[in-house]
């Protein structure tokens, strides 16, 4: 891969999703699309970055983004952050009043992958939350891949060191060696395709934004973009998590600091 096809790709990334892949990443990028030459069939690079700017059939662009992403993820992690959401439930509520006045709760996993992490939002909502409040969680991720997995909610034996016994018990069914996420705790949460670059379709407020583990992908520039946009639909009290990784602490923003990671509007 000359340098000149890998900034080809890298300007489509980034213009596109605002994934970067900086000169460091050469070798990984050229790895990816050496496999989806390889799915496709094809040799040259250029005619692959053409099929990708003019695709003949969805898959295509479908499979690029599966190979693009990164997935990895699994459930309650960074618990320090659902510890906060327990060990604060009474100030959260109070410094969002909405909450309760509309007995409804809004919380998105802005960057789902498998799922992991908005039905760990789910079990810790529905231990916590009064009863007579609706739990609503939105997950979304360009990775199709990842969102079939996160609707299938089926998960490996892996699960059971993620998630307290009691959890797996209550919130799942095993069948064979896999653990099936019940509709109880299904019907909390919602999964579809969004392009984090894109912009927001939401009507409503988001009480609780999760983008944990994906602005490592992104620069300075869409980052700062990202959380304005955050920002936009957070209530007043409303919440943002970011991962453990990550910081906005040196970007333009109106978000107040808690502490590592969490901030609220
Ligand atoms: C490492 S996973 C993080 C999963 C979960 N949030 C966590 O912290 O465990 C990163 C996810 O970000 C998704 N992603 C990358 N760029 C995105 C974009 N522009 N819009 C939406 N999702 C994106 C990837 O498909 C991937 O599933």
């Amino acid at each position: 891969m000359t340098n000149k096809e890998f900034s080809l790709f890298r300007k489509l990334l980034y213009s596109e999703y605002g994934i970067y892949f900086d000169d460091s990443k050469k070798g990984i990028l050229k790895i990816k699309v050496d496999k989806l030459l390889r799915m496709n069939n094809m040799n040259s690079y250029r005619d692959y970055y053409e099929l990708l700017k003019n695709p003949i059939e969805k898959q295509h662009l479908i499979d690029f983004l599966n190979i693009m992403t990164v997935n990895k993820t699994h459930f309650f992690r960074e618990q320090n952050h659902f510890d906060f959401i327990k060990e604060n439930l009474s100030e959260i509520l109070q410094k969002n009043p909405m909450i309760l006045k509309e007995k409804k709760i809004r919380v998105w996993s802005s960057a789902s992958s498998t799922g992991e992490e908005a039905y760990s939002i789910a079990i810790l909502l529905n231990e916590i939350m009064p009863k007579d409040i609706e739990i609503k969680i939105l997950g979304t991720d360009i990775s199709q891949r990842a969102l079939k997995i996160a609707i299938k909610g089926r998960y490996s034996p892996i699960i059971k060191k993620q998630i307290p016994k009691y959890y797996l018990h209550k919130y799942f069914v095993k069948i064979g060696e896999e653990y099936i996420v019940k509709s109880n705790l299904k019907k909390m949460v919602q999964f579809r395709g969004f392009n984090l670059k894109d912009k927001f379709p939401f009507k409503n407020g988001i009480d609780i934004i999760f983008c944990r583990n994906v602005m490592i992908y992104f620069d300075e520039i869409f980052k700062e973009e990202l959380i304005n946009k955050f920002y936009k639909i957070t209530p007043k009290g409303g919440l943002l998590f970011i991962g453990h990784s990550e910081t906005i602490r040196n970007l333009k923003h109106k978000y107040k600091y808690i502490k590592p990671t969490i901030y609220i509007r």
